[in-house]
């Protein structure tokens, strides 16, 4: 599945949407991200959500604060957010240095802004279905098994990994009633008991856990789906940066036994940003 691909039709949609709005006099959608400290991973992310931004015709902007920045004067920073009425999204961009408390950060979004959908009241209307904001790599991932109309219903999903970010809702969302969806899905994590065993019943697997290629061939039935999720920072002197990103899965030795496949870059990633830009433009909307 060629995520790049979907996302840069998506954004092409979105950008002729943006063009139209503005023609009929409506604000131009504006999202914000929130940088703190120097994370090499983060500053990546922060830097192609910048660049999407530009490419669908957003305005955007990226408030680099420092490592030592305390609790207190980020949460000042999100209160301003929260009240400037020419920003229709915010994002900070995780993980936070240690001495910030995450959830008292996502807490204080305003849920009409948060279009990271980590906001627990978010959260909380996707597990029972309502409309709300659905965070982007889960998003993004439902999108892609919409696109290649991947026939989900009553299929066995093994999704490794249980965090709040991807493992968790997109569980929830891949069970359910729609299409995609209708699953039968098994979360797993550290702690599940034969995981091997797990993946081998599965009709589709989603690596969202976080390990450099932890996902083997001898873990994957013949025409299973895999979805992955990792990206990862390894070590490849043979490389000019003296690294590769590799994903959850050993690509070379799983795709030939799947029916679809994402890769790593270029599947999931690009769709968990475009699905950003689709939660921005939504929130705009929503303040019409
Ligand atoms: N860190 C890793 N993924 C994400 C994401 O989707 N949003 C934010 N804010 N931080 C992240």
């Amino acid at each position: 599945m060629n995520g790049k691909e979907v996302s840069d039709s998506i954004k092409l949609e979105i950008s002729q949407e943006v063009e139209k709005m503005v023609g009929e006099g409506e604000k131009r959608p504006k999202l914000i991200a929130i940088l703190v400290g120097e994370d090499g991973a983060s500053k990546t992310y922060v830097g192609n959500k910048e660049r999407s931004c530009a490419q669908v015709g957003f305005d955007s902007e990226v408030i680099r604060l420092p490592a030592e920045t305390t609790q207190e004067a980020l949460l000042t920073k999100i209160s301003e957010l929260n009240s400037d009425s020419n920003v229709d999204g915010f994002i900070v961009q995780m993980p936070l240095p240690r001495h910030i408390d995450e959830q008292t950060v996502i807490e204080a979004i305003d849920p009409k802004k948060d279009v990271d959908g980590f906001h627990p009241l978010n959260v909380g209307k996707m597990v029972i279905g309502i409309d709300s904001f659905i965070s982007a790599t889960p998003k993004g991932i439902m999108e892609l098994l919409e696109y290649y109309k991947i026939d989900t219903c009553g299929k066995h999903c093994v999704v490794i990994g249980r965090s709040n970010i991807v493992g968790r809702p997109l569980s929830n969302l891949l069970s359910m009633k729609g299409t995609p969806g209708d699953c039968t899905v098994t979360l797993c994590h550290s702690r599940t008991k034969d995981l091997k065993a797990e993946c081998l019943r599965a009709d589709i697997v989603v690596a969202a856990l976080g390990i450099a290629e932890f996902v083997t061939a001898d873990m994957i039935k013949d025409g299973a789906v895999v979805i992955d999720v990792g990206i990862t920072r390894v070590e490849d002197s043979s490389t000019a940066k003296g690294y590769r990103i590799a994903g959850d899965v050993k690509y070379d030795e799983v795709a030939p036994k799947c029916s679809y496949i994402t890769p790593v870059p270029g599947g999931v990633g690009p769709m968990t940003i475009v699905s950003l830009m689709k939660n921005t433009l939504k929130a705009c909307k929503q303040r019409q």
